[in-house]
């Protein structure tokens, strides 16, 4: 029997329905466990289809003793304990590659949101601030000549760069490989991450989390960083240490942030980040485009099926 954390559309998931009795939770979960009744289901499953919301850890796998194999919808794992599915003989299925333009797209959209400041001045017009043209009024940055700082540089962070060479800007990168290709191709350079703090104007994070990188960007970080930087995160909220941005912010550190990704998820609408006119917050729309979470559901099916055949799978984290 196969266990689905969340309900998806059937012919999403066909290729295991067709195959396999399933059981699905809601499309949305209440907490960052399964409901209930999949948690009474967990010692018959063979096969756990999850996504980033759901721990998957010691109490889970000590659940589910015939579990075969967990397949996350989604590039990022830092939701399972891969440690311990390794130490059980699972297989941890996930889905990169199929999510990276709709991801870096999303960064785009920040970037060039933040940098022209478009929530706060359209607010302003459609709440009468708009008088005549003024020359000095809602100035922004712009993006040819500045510097991009990518933090990550795997396919996310690569077709970030991309697109943001396309607007004519700069490209520095820190990650623990370099990428020599990329490097020629979009004339970036690999760089220390202090110096690439300091010398980009805008700071980009496209790497996992980890123990390594859990509030790589913290208060020291945002003090490395120009006055007029903005720092964009659609990778995972605790990339950064949010109490240190809300400072950063306030105390004009930094320009602006732009974020797809907080702690927690969903951010209270009473956290200080939303007070803020030089923050925009997306609820986690990163890979949000319906041929994406199709490929991504599909991409996840095909992970299953092969870890329940005991073959190797196309994608595996651990
Ligand atoms: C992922 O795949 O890790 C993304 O955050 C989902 O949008």
């Amino acid at each position: 029997m196969i266990i689905l954390s969340h309900e998806l559309p059937a012919d999403w998931i066909s290729s295991i329905t067709d195959k396999y009795e399933t059981i699905m939770g809601p499309s949305t979960l209440e907490s960052a466990g399964l409901t209930p009744e999949l948690q009474a289901a967990l010692p018959n499953a063979n096969g756990l289809l999850t996504m980033l919301t759901v721990r998957v850890d010691e109490t889970l796998l000590s659940a589910a003793p015939n579990l075969k194999i967990v397949s996350q919808m989604a590039v990022g794992v830092d939701n399972i304990d891969l440690a311990a599915c390794s130490a059980r003989g699972i297989p941890v299925g996930h889905t990169p590659g199929v999510l990276t333009d709709a991801t870096a797209d999303v960064t785009l959209t920040l970037l060039l949101a933040t940098s022209r400041r478009v929530i706060e001045t359209a607010a302003d017009a459609r709440e009468g601030r708009w008088g005549t043209w003024n020359p000095t009024q809602w100035l922004g940055s712009d993006l040819a000549g500045q510097t991009l700082g990518i933090v990550g540089m795997g396919a996310i962070g690569q077709a970030t760069a991309r697109r943001a060479k396309a607007f004519g800007m700069n490209i520095v990168y820190h990650s623990r490989s370099s990428y020599p290709e990329a490097e020629k191709e979009l004339s970036a350079e690999k760089v220390p991450f202090r110096q690439l703090l300091a010398q980009s104007d805008f700071v980009s994070l496209h790497t996992p989390l980890t123990a390594e990188t859990k509030h790589l960007i913290d208060a020291d970080a945002f003090s490395a960083m120009k006055p007029s930087a903005i720092l964009i995160n659609t990778a995972r909220g605790g990339v950064v240490d949010q109490d240190a941005l809300v400072n950063a912010l306030r105390n004009r550190e930094i320009r602006a942030a732009g974020l797809d990704v907080t702690t927690p998820e969903p951010l209270p609408t009473y956290h200080p980040l939303f007070q803020m006119p030089n923050c925009l917050i997306l609820p986690h729309i990163g890979s949000a485009t319906e041929r994406t979470r199709r490929k991504m559901a599909q991409l996840g099916c095909e992970n299953l099926l092969l870890g329940l055949e005991g073959k190797p799978l196309k994608h595996q984290a651990n």
